[in-house]
């Protein structure tokens, strides 16, 4: 097979549209193009996402997103030869824009529509970047609403060691960020104010570090930033940079050692680390020096298909279909799963 798919990801605040090429045999699909849109600067206004202007921006944004793919390819919509979309989780509104147009196109063009779990989206776009990891690794799933690890064994073959019971890491470093008064969206912000700060500055909770499983909780270390900066009170603009820094070394310390728990637990030797919140630098580095210590490999994907893209929904559905465990069909009423458990369609969890 030579397939051509083209993704389109529109689950929350960025358009993402990109065509992949799925390889012959068991060589790895190939991304040719893809094109994004931030919302960032729309929602800034107003300190978080606003679901209505999400929608409308994706209809803005998503066709000239794929002709600007499909123009980059060098190749006319009529070479499509499946379309992918993310179907859930995510917001509503946002996922019928790109499951209206996936399907529009797909029936316009008498080709297969295929919906994509975003989290697997995310899971498996390390496959697209120079150093692609091999079957079986532990995943650490770090986004802004999922925080899981789990065993991947091969393509659809996902098993849940652990996950979090309140907030996601990502959530965690933007309701930190916004308590300081930081900007959205706050994880990035408040990463890069952490540079210049103090890591030991503030002694914050790290939450269930030592619970003896594999889940997490940030929802107390929220708590503890609220109070550290209420106890500044005028003095938290000269502590800032120092309560970032403890605020990213609380968070970054838990997920490390988590993850480390699931390798020793699982026996693997490869890490796969994916979502949002695996741009962050400091896990990056802390996660590098620890495995390397272990002589565990880790694998990211490439820094700019870290948050929501359309490449991860491609490639994804080209693995899967790949894979055999995804069956594209022509039938285009659509419906979208705002809330959807990747392991309530694939797997349990596991023992
Ligand atoms: O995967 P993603 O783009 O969207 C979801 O599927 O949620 O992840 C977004 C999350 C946000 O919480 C954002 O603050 C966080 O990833 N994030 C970061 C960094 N870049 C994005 N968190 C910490 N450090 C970063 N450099
Ligand atoms: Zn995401």
């Amino acid at each position: 097979m030579n397939f051509l798919i083209l993704g389109v990801e529109s689950s929350c605040d960025e358009t993402g549209v990109a065509l992949v090429r799925q390889g012959k045999g068991a060589a790895l699909p190939v991304l040719l193009a893809h094109a994004l849109h931030s919302q960032i600067a729309m929602h800034q206004a107003y300190g978080g996402v606003v679901p209505e202007l999400a929608s409308r921006d994706h209809i803005r944004r998503v066709l000239p997103l794929a002709r600007a793919v499909l123009a980059e390819a060098a190749l006319p919509l009529n070479a499509v030869d499946l379309v992918a979309f993310t179907r859930g989780p995510g917001l509503a509104g946002a996922l019928l824009v790109g499951a209206g147009v996936a399907c529009a196109l797909a029936a316009a063009l008498n080709v297969p529509v295929l919906g994509i779990h975003h989290l697997e989206g995310h899971l498996l776009s390390p496959f697209l970047s120079a150093d692609p990891p091999e079957f079986p690794f532990v995943a650490l799933l770090v986004s802004g609403g999922h925080t899981q690890l789990m065993r991947v064994d091969g393509v659809g073959a996902y098993a849940l060691l652990g996950e979090t019971i309140d907030d996601a890491a990502g959530e965690a470093f933007d309701k930190s960020a916004k308590l300081m008064g930081l900007p959205y969206p706050g994880g990035p912000v408040l990463a890069k104010l952490a540079e210049r700060g103090d890591p030991a500055a503030f002694k914050l909770p790290r939450p269930l570090l030592h619970s003896g499983d594999l889940d997490f909780s940030f929802a107390g270390l929220k708590t503890a930033v609220l109070t550290q900066a209420k106890k500044l009170g005028g003095a938290l603009q000269e502590h800032k940079a120092d309560l970032a820094a403890s605020t990213q070394a609380a968070i970054v310390e838990v997920l490390v050692k988590k993850s480390l728990k699931a390798l020793a637990q699982t026996g693997l030797r490869r890490l796969v680390v994916a979502g949002g919140v695996g741009a962050n630098r400091q896990l990056r580095a802390m996660l590098d020096a620890a495995c390397a210590e272990r002589g565990v490999r880790v694998h990211y994907p490439e820094l700019q298909l870290c948050t929501d893209n359309g490449a991860m929904i491609a490639m994804a559905a080209a693995m899967r279909v790949q894979a055999g465990v995804a069956f594209p069909d022509r039938r285009y009423e659509f419906d979208v799963r705002p809330r959807w458990s990747l392991h309530e369609t694939l797997h349990e969890r596991a023992a």
